[in-house]
C-alpha cells in the first residue's frame, strides 16, 4: 500500500467490507456522487474495489466550472461512466420565470423548492429500482448529521442508504486522497470544505464549521437541501 498509518488502512479495510456486504445483499446499488471530496475517496474504492456499484451525479444546471472539471479528469481518470441526472426542465423553466433566477437568496421556502427541483425529484429518478444507495456523508460535517449510521433504511425513498465514510475525520478524507492520488474539486485548494452549487457555496475561513459556505445565510438546522431528509 501507498504511504498510509495504521489506522488509515484499518478504515479503508471496514469501507471495503460494507462495499462487499451491498453488492452481496443490496444490489442494484447506487453511489450519488458531487464529486467532492469525500465523494471521490468512495469513487476511488468502488472503482477499485466494488465496480458493479452504479455511480451517479446529479447536475443541477448550477454546478460551479471546478466541478465540471474534477468530472472530467475522473472520467479519464477510471475510465468508467457516471450516470448524470438533470432536472426537468418545463419545472426549471417555471420556477424561474415565476422567481427569477437567483429566489432562493430571499426566503427557506424558494430556496427549498430551487433544490426540489435541481437535486430532489432528479435523485427520485435515479434512485429508482434500486436496493441500495450510497453517500458520502460523515458525521462531523454537520449537527444534522451527528447521528449518521453507516447503513439506515430510508423511508423517503424506500430502499437501504449506506454512508460507509460516517466516522472519517476531514484527516482521514484529505490523507486518502492524497496517499492514493486522487483527482479533488480545486476549489478545495481556496477553503471551500463543502462544495454544492455556484451561488450556494463560499469559501469558509478558520475555524468555521464545515458546512458554513453552504447556504450562508441560513440557520444550520435547514441546511439540508431536501436529499438526506432523514439524515440528523
Ligand atoms: S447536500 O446538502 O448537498 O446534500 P453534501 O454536499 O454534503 O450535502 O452532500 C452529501 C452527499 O449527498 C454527498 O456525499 C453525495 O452522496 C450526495 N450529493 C450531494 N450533492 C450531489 C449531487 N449533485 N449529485 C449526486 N450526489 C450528491
Ligand atoms: Fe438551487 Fe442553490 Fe439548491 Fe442549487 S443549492 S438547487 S442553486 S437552491
Amino acid at each position: 500500500m501507498t504511504d498510509i498509518n495504521e489506522k488509515l488502512a484499518k478504515k479503508i479495510d471496514e469501507v471495503k467490507h460494507v462495499l462487499a456486504e451491498i453488492v452481496a445483499d443490496n444490489s442494484p446499488a447506487t453511489f450519488a456522487s458531487s464529486y467532492g471530496a469525500e465523494d471521490m475517496v468512495l469513487m476511488d474504492l468502488i472503482c477499485k474495489f466494488a465496480p458493479e456499484i452504479e455511480i451517479f451525479s446529479l447536475d443541477t444546471g448550477r454546478l460551479p466550472a471546478e466541478t465540471y472539471e474534477v468530472m472530467q479528469q475522473a472520467k479519464a481518470h477510471y475510465e468508467r461512466d457516471v450516470k448524470v441526472y438533470y432536472p426537468n426542465a418545463e419545472a426549471i423553466a417555471n420556477y424561474v420565470t415565476e422567481n427569477g433566477p437567483n429566489a432562493f437568496y430571499d426566503s427557506v421556502d424558494f430556496r427549498k423548492q430551487c433544490c426540489g427541483i435541481r437535486k430532489v425529484e432528479p435523485l427520485s429518478r435515479a434512485l429508482s429500482g434500486k436496493k441500495a444507495w450510497l453517500t458520502g456523508m460523515r458525521r462531523s460535517q454537520a449537527v444534522t448529521r451527528s447521528e449518521l449510521p453507516v447503513s439506515e433504511w430510508d423511508e423517503a425513498h424506500g430502499l437501504q442508504k449506506y454512508s460507509p465514510l460516517t466516522d472519517w475525520s476531514n484527516g482521514n478524507v484529505w490523507a486518502y486522497l492524497r496517499a492514493f492520488d486522487v483527482p479533488y474539486n480545486k476549489l478545495h485548494d481556496e477553503g471551500f470544505a463543502s462544495i454544492g452549487c455556484a451561488p450556494c457555496t463560499r469559501a469558509i475561513t478558520a475555524g468555521e464549521d464545515i458546512r458554513a459556505g453552504r447556504w450562508w445565510w441560513e440557520n444550520p438546522e435547514s441546511k439540508e437541501c431536501g436529499l438526506h431528509v432523514k439524515a440528523k
